[in-house]
């Protein structure tokens, strides 16, 4: 039985614009009856869950159609007066998404410009808090965890892997690979021994001094994967890991990352590149803040 490594429940991230008072007022209730139906999901209370998530869900419903007061209304059981003023946008960048991933899976998610993705990969990367809605990394809750122990986790259990591979132009590639590990409570000698392996890992043994600039775009992304690699994460999150490279650095670096995952490391891969969701065992699509196909 394979186990599940990331579940999101109904996540949703809204940005409010503007002069929108009643949606302001509407989301703020929301956000309160959501951290309810969060203490009734930790206290395992059926009875509550389902009561609270009803009118929960009715009220995020009426909430996406634009029925601010409506929504205020069915949280608080009080009415408003709408307000006059209009001026502004609410934009749904996630729009509740549901979905699993299982250990060992490498999935790429594909939708236009605009769908959501980046916004989706910042949640789950712990870079932004989501507007209401749950993200369990195995069986954590990792949208009820204190903020300040976010870096930590972000730096023990997840990867990333950037287009411009965001690596420290003045450290070298094994000083690079080991920022990581600083959370580590191993020494200075055993990290460096961590590093060098995962720049064996992805061929690059014979560059451990050179810095950024000494190394070319495929060799750069190949840094940012060791690193993403050190401390074997569960999950590594790419963002158009392979969009700065050409057709062939594409193909490499896809058969690294083949070959990693092979070995049982999840992947999640936000692309374009058909060529690369096409080596990924699944594909989720995303529309409008939503998943369209999974
Ligand atoms: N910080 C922000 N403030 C307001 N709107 C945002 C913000 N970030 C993203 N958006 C909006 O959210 C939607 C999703 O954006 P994004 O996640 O960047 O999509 P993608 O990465 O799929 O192109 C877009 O309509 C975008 O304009
Ligand atoms: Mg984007």
């Amino acid at each position: 039985m394979p186990k599940t490594i990331l579940k999101l429940s109904n996540l949703r991230k809204i940005y409010i614009m503007g002069d929108k008072k009643d949606a302001r007022r509407a989301q703020k209730e929301i956000q309160k009856l959501h951290k309810k139906y969060e203490q009734a999901y930790a206290d395992t209370n059926k009875n509550e869950i389902k009561r609270i998530g009803e009118r929960l869900e009715s009220a995020q419903t009426m909430f996406a159609n634009e029925d601010y007061t409506g929504a205020y209304n069915i949280v608080t059981g009080r009415k408003i007066k709408p307000h006059t003023s209009h001026k502004g946008v609410v934009v749904h960048a996630l729009n509740g998404i549901n979905l699993s991933i299982e250990e060992g899976e490498m999935v790429a998610i594909m939708g236009p410009s605009g769908s959501g993705k980046s916004t989706l990969l910042n949640m789950l990367g712990l870079l932004d808090e989501p507007t209401t809605g749950q993200i369990f990394l195995r069986d954590h809750n990792i949208t009820t965890i204190a903020k300040s122990r976010l870096p930590e986790i972000r730096s023990k259990e997840l990867g990333f892997v950037f287009q411009s591979f965001n690596l420290i132009p003045s450290l070298t590639a094994i000083e690079n690979v080991m920022l990581p590990l600083k959370y580590s409570k191993t020494t200075y000698g055993k990290r460096r021994q961590m590093a060098e392996e995962a720049l064996r890992m992805v061929g690059l043994g014979d560059r451990l001094h050179h810095s950024p600039n000494e190394l070319s775009g495929g060799q750069r992304q190949r840094v940012a994967i060791a690193r993403s690699i050190v401390n074997k994460p569960a999950i590594i999150f790419g963002d158009e890991l392979t969009g700065e490279l050409d057709t062939k650095m594409t193909k490499e670096i896809m058969q690294l990352i083949i070959d990693l995952n092979q070995k049982g490391q999840t992947f999640v891969i936000v692309t374009h590149n058909p060529e690369v969701a096409r080596l990924c065992g699944r594909t989720i699509k995303i529309v409008d803040g939503k998943v369209a196909s999974k």
